[in-house]
């Protein structure tokens, strides 16, 4: 069993629930390679997913997920909804669970937004990225991901570039690796790495070149423009020479590293498409793993 009703973020987890997640996940893995990909695991169970933020993968995904596991579902989009007219959060919340729903996942640009409704709702609730908060069904994918091709990841070096400053999954990454025993460092601009997070434990390093030696897994963001009220660095043409991740500078390293990225991505920007499309690059196993990584949590929390 989960240690908690709900997931809010990698950071309230424990290792044992991280690999409770992973063992489920392989199981569900196997599942939806099958010609006939459900389960009826849920079926008495009706799901809102309620996102308040934009979104391609992880909506699809915990669609997806959702369907396989035969739950019922209801999706709410903010830009189509009585929030627009000034209804508050936990109204939006209340109404909607008032229909019978068992199980809530929620994206909103507030950090935190989803731990205030854990605190004030009977449902389970999962957690599909609070503004730069967590994010942290993404961790667990990446994390799974990882392990499928470096096996324990206790001891291994992973670095995340890019904008840490603005990201839920850099935090979300953060909080799951070094759970499960990885060395973890950020690179980026100085202006995009939060002045403490040496604090968590990180290394970090501004060039990208010493940060590819070292790592054994570089995980890629992308800049949140979106989330930027001042400039940060002069133009992305200017970021990309210095901080984007080209094949050029992949093969100058002289060994092989797993490229991963939790899109969208900018190519050209943070990273090419040489690099994105390479044999080395994991991006779409992410994806694919995510639908096996979300089933596994539904589950889980499900059978509390
Ligand atoms: N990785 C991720 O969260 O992508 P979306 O914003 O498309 O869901």
């Amino acid at each position: 069993m989960l240690s908690t009703r709900h997931l809010t973020g990698i950071k309230n987890i424990t290792e044992a629930d991280i690999q409770l997640i992973f063992q489920t996940a392989e199981e569900f893995k196997e599942v939806i390679n099958r010609p006939i990909k459900k389960v009826p695991s849920l079926r008495d169970m009706t799901v809102a997913n309620l996102f308040f933020e934009n979104s391609t993968r992880t909506r699809v995904s915990f669609e997806l997920a959702e369907r396989r596991l035969s739950a019922d579902i209801v999706n709410f989009s903010a830009s189509a909804s009585s929030v627009s007219k000034g209804e508050t959060l936990l109204d939006t919340v209340n109404n909607i669970l008032a229909m019978k729903v068992d199980m809530v996942v929620m994206r909103h640009p507030a950090p935190g937004a989803c731990a205030f409704l854990a605190n004030k709702i009977k449902a389970n609730i999962v957690n599909a990225g609070d503004g730069t908060h967590e994010h942290p069904t993404q961790a667990l994918l990446d994390a799974f991901s990882m392990r499928e091709h470096l096996g324990d990841l206790a001891g291994k070096k992973i670095c995340i570039f890019g904008d840490i400053l603005h990201s839920r999954v850099a935090l979300s990454n953060i909080f799951c690796l070094q759970k499960l025993g990885a060395h973890v460092k950020v690179c980026g601009p100085p202006t995009l790495i939060p002045k403490h997070i040496g604090g968590l434990g990180v290394g970090v390093e501004h060039d990208v070149r010493k940060a590819l030696e070292w790592c054994d897994v570089a995980n890629i963001l992308r800049i949140q423009l979106e989330r930027q009220d001042i400039r940060y660095f002069p133009s992305l043409r200017e970021y990309s020479q210095y901080f984007g991740i080209n094949k050029a500078l992949l093969d100058s390293l002289g060994k092989q590293i797993l490229i991963m990225h939790p899109g969208p991505i900018n190519r050209g920007v943070e990273i090419t498409s040489d690099v994105a499309d390479s044999e080395h690059s994991l991006i779409l196993q992410q994806v694919e793993n995510g639908v096996a990584i979300r089933m596994a949590v539904l589950y889980l929390l499900a059978n509390q």
